[in-house]
């Protein structure tokens, strides 16, 4: 066969991209396994070349230039790519949920709030259940049908609040009875995290349940799991292939949406979901999952979460599968390979941020939270951009994270806040700022 010179140029071409391609993953790997074997770093001289997918460009090549080609192809294929490569298929519906009101009271907070509890039972046609307790707030002096904050909450809805009649949950998580009573002495542990009362001064209801009873964060948390919905014993005695605990989680925040907006005094259509650490990655995952949901509040999510996967500052993948074990089952087990490469992976963070498009986000960071990559969860914020662009929003503008307490954005939003990795009423006046201007939430005084 004769080959002419642009059929030798063609060869000599992909010849050179191919001993590129050689290049840079020996240099990676390299990086991975003898320069920072298993030790964290934050120094960003030494991360290594980030090449991050675009988020605009479909896996057969093509690009997406309309808000509505996003939403029919880009969209559903990254949705698909996330479920199979990071947090597991979505669960499905029970076949059955029925709320039960446990407890009422008219008087919270001077009778500023309405506090109702839930118990919510999920049933399968087969006798297969498992259920939650969802701790309600609404607030009696704003305007009615009132917006909504909803999330899951550590350790139980007792760790909310010092108020000795809202009840214990989260009980699932410890495994034997001197530490299920230990647990239960954690009252008010997380009240500085969830100020309940100035959420319910600024107008908005508040829903949470405890993320232990959803899925206790233990790694044969699954035996306890609403996956007992779907699963039998023996499957639930090891990890189960293709989902995990923040999927889990995800849809416990969907499940607390649903009992929250039974009420009439709750508006369905003005919705902001909210988790920090652990569960601010799977507010993410919610945001993304729930399309009821205009707002996902992102705190101090870090790797896995909002952080970019590829930069390797602070917490990598690879630590959390083969060091500290979490990744073990908060994401899928097909992670548990792939987290060794992140540059091979199909996507990064900021195609998750994207997937909230055109629906708002709010993504915090903290100064000391070095672990998390604030950068990083910035950079995730900005590189998702584009696609809100699509839908002629502007999204973040600077590849420069702004200096600390100066909040940037509307619909995409980010806040580098001073201090500790924590959910704090600094974090909380920003998402609640945000929320009035997404929802036309009326001034209270
Ligand atoms: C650990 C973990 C983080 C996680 C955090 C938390 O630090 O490495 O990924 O976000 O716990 O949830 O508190």
């Amino acid at each position: 066969m004769k080959m002419n010179r642009s059929s030798l140029l063609l060869i000599f071409a992909l010849l050179l991209e191919l001993l590129l391609a050689g290049c840079k993953s020996m240099n990676t790997t390299q990086y991975y396994h003898e320069t920072i074997p298993w030790e964290p770093n934050f120094d960003e001289q030494k991360m290594p070349p980030v090449v991050l997918p675009d988020a605009l460009k479909c896996l057969d090549g093509r690009r997406v230039r309309t808000a509505e080609d996003w939403q029919q192809h880009r969209r559903p294929e990254l949705l698909r790519i996330f479920e199979e490569t990071m947090y597991g298929k979505r669960p499905p519906m029970p076949d059955h949920v029925e709320y039960t009101l446990l407890s009422e009271r008219n008087d919270v907070f001077d009778g500023q709030a309405i506090r109702r509890e839930f118990l919510v039972e999920f049933r399968m046609d087969d006798g297969r259940r498992h259920d939650m307790v969802v701790v309600l707030y609404i607030p009696t002096r704003a305007p009615r049908p009132a917006p909504l904050f909803a999330g899951l909450v550590f350790q139980g809805n007792h760790a909310l609040t010092d108020d000795p009649s809202v009840r214990v949950t989260g009980q699932r998580y410890p495994n034997t009875p001197e530490k299920r009573a230990e647990w239960g002495q954690r009252r008010g542990h997380w009240k500085d995290s969830y100020p309940i009362q100035t959420i319910i001064e600024r107008g908005y209801a508040c829903a949470f349940a405890s993320y232990h009873d959803i899925f206790p964060d233990r790694i044969d948390g699954w035996t306890e799991s609403i996956y007992r919905l779907w699963f039998d014993e023996t499957a639930l005695s090891a990890r189960i292939p293709g989902y995990s605990s923040i999927g889990a989680w995800a849809w416990g925040i969907s499940r607390v949406i649903d009992c929250a907006v039974t009420q009439p005094e709750v508006d369905g259509t003005r919705i902001a979901c909210i988790g920090h650490s652990r569960l601010g990655k799977t507010a993410l995952w919610a945001g993304v999952c729930d399309e009821r949901i205009g707002l996902a509040c992102v705190n101090d999510s870090g790797c896995g979460g909002a952080a970019l996967s590829r930069r390797l500052i602070g917490e990598t993948l690879f630590s959390m599968f083969h060091k500290n074990h979490f990744g073990e089952f908060w994401f899928t087990d097909s992670l548990a390979e792939r987290s060794l490469h992140p540059e091979d992976l199909p996507v990064d963070q900021h195609e998750l941020v994207a997937l909230m498009a055109p629906r708002a986000v709010s993504i915090h960071s903290a100064t000391e939270d070095t672990w998390a990559d604030p950068k990083g969860e910035y950079l995730s914020a900005y590189y998702a951009s584009p696609v809100y662009r699509l839908f002629g929003i502007e999204g973040l503008t600077s590849p420069e994270p702004p200096p600390p307490d100066t909040p940037v954005g509307e619909t995409v939003s980010y806040l580098f806040r001073t201090g500790r990795h924590a959910l704090q009423l600094a974090d909380w006046e920003h998402y609640l700022s945000v929320a009035d201007a997404l929802f036309n939430t009326p001034k209270t005084e």
